[in-house]
């Protein structure tokens, strides 16, 4: 690789291929910046995350960390420098966020390998009990993917349709283009494979491993992350695989909350978020010009959240709230989806989404935020960074998790 040299985006479709660590360090700073000004969470003060380098699992980490004081590890998936190029954002959010917490004398322990492995499990087990004061007192399950390998077996997930073929447009974010697309039915083996990768059986394996090792706190909460979504979006979402997958979380969610009650006074809760632009939210066929809209109305509204003030809201009101009563709906979920499926949105995506065509998508939607958004997540787009600035090679290939 030479060096010093000048990063900018490169997408296939809607996979990013590379990122820019300047500015996810900048994005990770900014955002520490505003947990900073919001009141304290009084909350978990010892936590691991699985899925800890982006998305939810990263804004979860930031907001406990960094408006409630936790130390934190987490747990993730990402590719360093090497001949391929820099790496993973994730890598680099990694980095950074440890950089941060630790200048506010927090612990921030990165693990990257894979949460699937039995291996894995154990290593962070005995980081807990020789590091990390012997105990965790909340588990965030945070991973998104396609695949799971293991010893018993090897799945991959798809995202498709149980019922008919579906057919919708989805956002080509290299192209700019709304392109039109068509779902199939999954068939029965997909439909449990993606149910294997995505729905809560490895959930259950690391509250099952972290109890029998005891590094579960007395009264413990373990929270998974989920989406239920609004009737537009159910055949793909809500019906489809991943929606099976979801329900199987959610049960999932319900087995653990009862052995955790029993044995430590403990929780477990499917926490529903709202639908967000993520490395992984992009790949959802058909999906991308409701979330775009969606986009477009809550911020008309006022309403509009990305992951960090999800999470934030999800601590501070929701699971750690003053009255200190967490509050769930009459299935036992912490729902922080409740603006986006207020009837005041859901009205208004009703009344425009009908209107939209490749023509005009990217004025009836917010297009324009949404690729920024995914921009973003890779490090590029951030307010502040000066993007002709030469990066140098070398030391980011010197930076360790
Ligand atoms: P993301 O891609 O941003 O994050 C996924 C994380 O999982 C990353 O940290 C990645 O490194 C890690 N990971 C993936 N495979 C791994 C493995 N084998 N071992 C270790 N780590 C691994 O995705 P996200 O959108 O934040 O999704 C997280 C959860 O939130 C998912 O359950 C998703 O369904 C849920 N969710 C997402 C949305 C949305 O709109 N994006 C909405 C509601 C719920
Ligand atoms: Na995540």
């Amino acid at each position: 690789m030479e060096q010093p040299m000048i990063i900018s985006p490169q997408l296939t479709g809607n996979v990013a291929r590379n990122c820019h660590p300047l500015g996810c360090q900048a994005n990770l700073q900014q955002q520490v910046n505003y947990l900073k000004q919001q009141p304290a969470i009084q909350g978990a003060k010892k936590v691991l995350i699985l899925g800890a380098s982006s998305g939810f699992g990263l804004a979860s980490r930031l907001s406990l960390a960094f408006a409630g004081h936790a130390d934190t590890i987490g747990l993730s998936f990402e590719r360093g420098p090497s001949e391929k190029g820099l790496g993973t954002a994730g890598w680099y959010n990694n980095i950074y966020f440890r950089e941060l917490a630790e200048q506010q004398g927090l612990i921030a322990k990165n693990f990257i390998g894979d949460a699937f492995s039995p291996a894995m499990r154990a290593e962070v087990i005995e980081y807990i009990k020789s590091q990390f004061g012997g105990q965790v007192d909340l588990v965030i399950y945070s991973l998104a993917t396609g695949k799971r390998h293991t010893e018993s077996g090897q799945w991959q997930s798809v995202l498709k349709t149980t019922d008919q073929a579906l057919s919708g447009y989805s956002i080509n974010l290299q192209t700019e283009q709304l392109e039109p697309q068509t779902v199939e039915v999954a068939s029965s083996e997909e439909l449990e494979a993606t149910c294997k990768v995505m729905g809560g059986d490895e959930w259950q394996n690391w509250i099952d491993a972290l109890r029998q090792a005891k590094v579960l706190a007395k009264g413990c909460t373990t929270i998974a992350y989920s989406y239920v979504g609004p009737e537009r979006t159910a055949a793909i979402y809500r019906d489809g695989t991943i929606g099976r997958a979801k329900q199987h979380l959610h049960a999932t969610a319900l087995s653990l909350d009862k052995q955790l009650s029993q044995e430590l006074q403990g929780h477990a809760y499917a926490c529903v978020c709202k639908a967000l632009v993520t490395k992984a939210s992009v790949y959802i066929p058909v999906m991308s010009p409701y979330i775009a809209l969606l986009y477009k109305v809550m911020k008309e509204q006022g309403l509009h959240e990305e992951c960090l003030e999800q999470s934030y809201r999800l601590f501070s009101q929701h699971l750690y709230p003053q009255n200190g009563v967490v509050k769930l709906d009459e299935q036992q979920q912490l729902r922080i989806d409740d603006y986006e499926l207020s009837s005041a949105v859901q009205q208004q995506i009703d009344q425009r989404y009908p209107l939209i065509t490749s023509d005009n998508f990217k004025q009836i939607t917010d297009f324009a935020g949404y690729k920024q958004a995914f921009l973003q997540l890779n490090g590029f787009a951030v307010e502040g960074v000066d993007y002709q600035q030469a990066i140098n090679v070398a030391a980011l290939q010197a930076l360790q998790p």
